[in-house]
């Protein structure tokens, strides 16, 4: 009979494994944005010394997962040491070896994972572990880089975080049109820094053809990061004529009429955690198609009292109808704040 899986607490980490649990949580970071269809893991490994020996984040699609880059970093001094992962390993045979198997020859005797495996082929490595004689346990903490890709696969479609950029008073232009820089230097900076870990942003053909946005994550200094977002358009007018210099796909863009066509498209395309960048009737369409999972808000120290609102048409008439969040974060990013919210009640 298969024992239940030990359920622990960070309080019950040793020293050792906490440092270890950091460098597993930083290396999964680390490698977000980079490894759709698959989840951006971490792992890290202790000797049975209780020295850190690998450590090692998810590589692109087909390449190694976490483990097995940690195991192959500490070699020899896994024997008898503790993996500590935030998902729980796989046991199944995709692109790569099941990392029950690896874990299992590298000798390892303690796994701690954190998330249990959702999807049904890959699911069942803890048990696994265990009938070889492993000693498992499963970390109660939330990864919060995780989160997307254990939505995508509950939801069987990609995850949607909503990006608004707004004055106190809910407001994303004023009322002449002018919309640019209403947040500071800090907050465009963390956005950027956002893009790079997406597998697509979005927006409306009104965004595209009023403000061309290149869409794409740069450095403070103009550079771009190594990983770049795919740049989606919704909407059936023409922004060819914005793109002179070849077609769209060329250019790393894919137009789209609607958002169910996107949606089916990039599903089988892989991707896994997507960005909507409004603007504000796109916003509404997304969150009246109740498809929103996430909500990233930069709220900037200024008040409009008209423009256009952040969101149009989001198919609320009265207050029981609302799209309702719960707020995860707050940061503050210079003068502005920036807002984490999940869905309350996913669908
Ligand atoms: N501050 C911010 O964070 C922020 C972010 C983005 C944009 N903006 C501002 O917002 C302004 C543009 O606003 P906007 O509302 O016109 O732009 P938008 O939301 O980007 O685009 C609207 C267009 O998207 C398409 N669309 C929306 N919902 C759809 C659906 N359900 N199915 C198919 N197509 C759909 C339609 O395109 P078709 O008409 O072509 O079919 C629609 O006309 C710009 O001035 C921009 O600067 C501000």
């Amino acid at each position: 009979m298969p024992q239940p899986t030990a359920l622990i607490t960070p309080g019950d980490l040793s020293p050792a494994e906490a440092h270890a649990l950091e460098q597993a949580l930083q290396a999964g970071a680390l490698v977000k944005g980079t490894t759709s269809p698959n989840p951006p893991v971490g792992a890290a490994i202790l000797s049975a010394e209780g020295e850190l020996c690998g450590v090692g984040g998810t590589q692109p699609t087909g390449g190694p997962h976490a483990e097995i880059i940690a195991l192959a970093q500490a070699g020899s001094m896994s024997r008898g040491g503790t993996a500590i992962v935030t998902l729980e390993p796989c046991r199944h045979t995709g692109r790569t070896g099941p990392c029950t198997q690896a874990l299992h020859k590298a000798g390892i005797a303690k796994v701690i994972f954190i998330h249990a495996d959702p999807m049904r082929e890959a699911a069942g490595g803890a048990q696994e572990l265990q009938a070889q004689g492993i000693k498992v346990a499963q970390l109660q903490l939330e990864v919060p880089e995780l989160q997307p890709w254990l939505s995508s696969v509950r939801l069987g479609r990609p995850h949607i975080t909503l990006k608004i950029a707004q004055t106190l008073d809910g407001f994303t232009s004023a009322a002449d049109g002018t919309s640019q820089w209403i947040t500071g230097p800090a907050a465009r900076e963390n956005v950027h820094q956002d893009r790079c870990t997406r597998d697509a942003i979005i927006i409306g053909t009104g965004t595209a053809l009023a403000d061309n946005p290149s869409l794409t994550a740069r450095t403070p200094s103009g550079e771009l990061y190594p990983e770049q977002p795919l740049r989606i358009v919704i909407g059936s007018r023409p922004i060819n004529e914005l793109m002179p210099q070849g077609n769209l796909a060329e250019l790393g863009f894919l137009q789209f009429p609607d958002i169910p066509s996107m949606l089916s498209e990039i599903e089988s395309l892989g991707l896994r955690d997507v960005l909507v960048e409004g603007g504000p009737r796109l916003a509404g369409s997304f969150l009246q198609a109740r498809v929103v999972d996430a909500l990233r808000v930069y709220i900037a120290p200024k008040l409009l009292g008209s423009g256009t609102p952040s969101t149009l048409g989001a198919g609320v008439n009265t207050l029981i109808e609302a799209h309702e969040f719960e707020l995860r974060s707050t940061t503050v990013l210079g003068e502005d704040i920036l807002a984490l919210y999940q869905r309350r009640n996913p669908s």
